[in-house]
């Protein structure tokens, strides 16, 4: 989710660290954005300046107090996940001679961080990432005496091994003036290789200014990094290669990941968005373990209503998530605007419980019902992406979507991780409450941990649906029919193309469609169908199929969303779009991906700005 750059030149001469690491860390800055740090090692000792804010507040802090010339460091710009967006929070994180930046979350910090102050380690930061710091540290100094003492690779090896989670770590060691060891474990990191200096980086944007020659490390690798070269292990110290490219695109698209936008890189995002939505929420035996909600179980016991308050995309997350928490947990949920909620004097008590759900965690609207129902007496969860805003500063608790920073205006990977991260909720509930058992929880786990495999494989057959979208960007306006939880997924999918394509869209539940909208079909109107699976309840199924037949007899283009293997619906399908198999209660994690795509696409035959539609803004902090 951040962005994470280290540079070694040779010893003596070469580029100035510093400065390599700022340029790297400007254009990494997209990936996230609420602190900067740097760290150089200069004359035997580890050199440091960190500061909460953009680069641009790190590079007057260095300017204040410059650092001096080094032919190594590291940098890192933050997106929190463990603890606010402070000073002291920032990476690096200095631990005796060490310096160390991070990427990811450490889901088994807590127990390590336990373990680690008790042989008296005192911590700085909040963070999960000087826990990781300490421990290898800790392991550094516990091999003096062996044969291999000072060996700072192997530290990192053995310091992996015992982390669990997501993690890019890159260390430096003051006595070790010439390299840098970093560990990859489901989080990226790309070395950048040069002319007798080298480069590490989140991704090739960090020093593609430098080299276009790079290469891709595997999960489970070490590898340690000097001027002149680098070498590449395995977490039990088996040799171990990296996988060498060239990088083909230019400055600007780097800073995409080689997508067209932002909207297609974040699309593209989403596996990796749900992955870590889920990481660290479980303790050793599988049990949901929501440290953040700070919220009594008693008091969650007594909930007798939920209204889960948002706008835009993140109020259709809500809709699909009150679904499964009126299933799971048997607590009446509404779902309302957050615009609308305070003026149609809503029913609220103290056994109200309001979940705001908001990217940005800033939009005025859903602030301001986030008062009012706590000038109610409500108790207020927000569901949020970003650490430290608005929202989740005033909620009594926060459960976080580690989404990684969205930069385009449509949102999308947010949208995912809200509906993610409200199920965690649910089921977190219904725990609390009793309402299922453990197995009957760990099974929807289950379910849910297979989602990032399901959605790569559904990215994996984009070209189908771009090409669908090209086919029909010329359309006047187009439909998109589904029900249960595929109701709220065709409203997303008008949506992202009234924002990103211009494009009239309306989305129906298909129940509804004889009561009015069928008087829109006419010959050639494309119709988006979102078919749920034939194991659904109460033959839903086959009323969807239905409905594919009755806008086909009157003209309609339709463009089918079924699982793989449904073979019912060919006969009335102009196209196809496969989808995994999935439980009902988790299609919408995946049929909401080809009508992503499918805006995204027809926006760019239409030649517009993706990222930046007109008249809209990424967050909207007026009433
Ligand atoms: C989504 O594509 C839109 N840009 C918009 O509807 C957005 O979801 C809405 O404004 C809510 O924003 P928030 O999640 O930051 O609160
Ligand atoms: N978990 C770390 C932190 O909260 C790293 C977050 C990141 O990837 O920026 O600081």
């Amino acid at each position: 989710m951040c962005g994470i750059v280290g540079y070694v030149g040779p010893v003596n001469g070469g580029r100035d660290a510093k400065t390599v690491i700022i340029d790297g860390l400007r254009r990494l800055e997209y990936r996230g954005y609420d602190s900067a740090g740097v760290a150089v090692v200069a004359d035997g000792a580890i050199e440091l300046r960190k500061k909460a804010g953009k680069v641009a507040d790190l590079e007057a802090e260095i300017a204040a107090r410059p650092l001096d010339p080094s032919n190594l460091g590291i940098g890192h710009t933050r997106w929190a996940t463990h603890g606010g967006p402070t000073d002291a929070n920032a990476h690096p994180h200095v631990v005796g001679k060490l310096a160390v930046v991070h990427n990811g979350i450490i889901e088994n910090f807590a127990h390590l961080k336990a373990e680690l102050a008790e042989k008296g380690y005192a911590f700085k930061s909040d963070t999960d990432t000087e826990v990781a710091g300490a421990l290898l540290l800790d392991t550094y100094t516990s091999l003096e005496g062996t044969a291999d003492s000072g060996d700072l690779t192997r530290a990192m090896q053995l310091t992996a091994q015992r982390l669990e989670g997501a993690f890019t770590l890159l260390a430096v060691h003051a006595d070790h003036p010439d390299r840098i060891v970093a560990a990859r474990w489901n989080s990226p990191l790309v070395i950048g290789t040069g002319e007798g200096e080298n480069f590490l980086s989140s991704d090739v944007s960090g020093f593609i200014e430098f080299t276009r020659d790079a290469v891709e490390l595997d999960n489970g690798q070490v590898v340690t990094v000097t001027a002149d070269g680098y070498e590449v292990t395995t977490f039990d110290g088996e040799a171990a290669e990296g996988k060498p490219f060239r990088v083909e695109w230019d400055i600007t698209a780097a800073e995409k990941g080689g997508f067209n936008s932002f909207m297609e890189k974040e699309i593209f995002d989403q596996p990796a968005a749900v992955r870590d939505t889920l990481y660290g929420r479980f303790d050793e035996h599988g049990a949901l373990t929501l440290d953040e909600l700070r919220i009594d179980a008693s008091v969650l016991r007594s909930v007798n209503k939920i209204i889960i308050v948002a706008c835009g995309t993140a109020a259709y997350a809500g809709q699909v998530a009150r679904y499964a928490i009126e299933h799971w947990c048997r607590i009446p949920t509404e779902v309302e605007l957050a615009h609308e909620f305070r003026y149609r004097d809503p029913i609220v008590t103290e056994q109200t419980l309001v979940v705001a759900v908001s990217q940005s965690g800033e939009t005025m609207d859903t602030l301001m019902a986030v008062r009012h129902a706590r000038e109610q007496g409500a108790k207020v969860i927000a569901i949020c992406n970003t650490v430290g805003a608005s929202i989740p500063r005033e909620a009594d608790a926060v459960l976080y979507t580690y989404a990684g920073p969205e930069i385009a205006v449509a949102s999308t990977k947010a949208f995912i991780s809200q509906i993610v991260a409200a199920y965690l909720l649910a089921l977190y509930l219904a725990q609390v409450r009793g309402n299922k058992y453990a197995d009957e929880i760990r099974a929807i786990i289950d379910e849910l941990q297979e989602m990032p495999d399901k959605i790569q494989q559904l990215l994996d057959n984009a070209a189908q649906i771009q090409q669908l979208g090209r086919d029909l960007s010329g359309s006047k306006s187009v439909l998109f029919l589904g029900r249960h939880v595929g109701f709220p997924v065709a409203l997303e999918g008008a949506l992202k193309l009234k924002e990103v394509a211009y494009l009239h869209s309306e989305g129906f539940a298909a129940g509804e469609l004889k009561h009015g909208p069928i008087a829109l079909v006419e010959d050639g109107q494309p119709v988006f169908v979102i078919v749920p699976s034939k194991r659904s309840r109460h033959n839903l199924h086959a009323k969807v199929v239905s409905n594919i037949q009755e806008v086909r007899a009157r003209g309609a283009v339709t463009v089918v969303i079924a699982e793989e293997g449904d073979h019912d619906v060919e006969a009335y399908a102009n196209h196809i779009i496969r989808i995994p198999e999935s439980a009902g209660l988790m299609q919408p994690l995946l049929s909401t991906v080809p009508l992503q795509l499918f805006a995204c696409s027809v926006a760019e035959a239409r030649g517009l700005n993706v990222d930046q539609p007109r008249n809209l803004a990424k967050s909207v902090t007026v009433e």
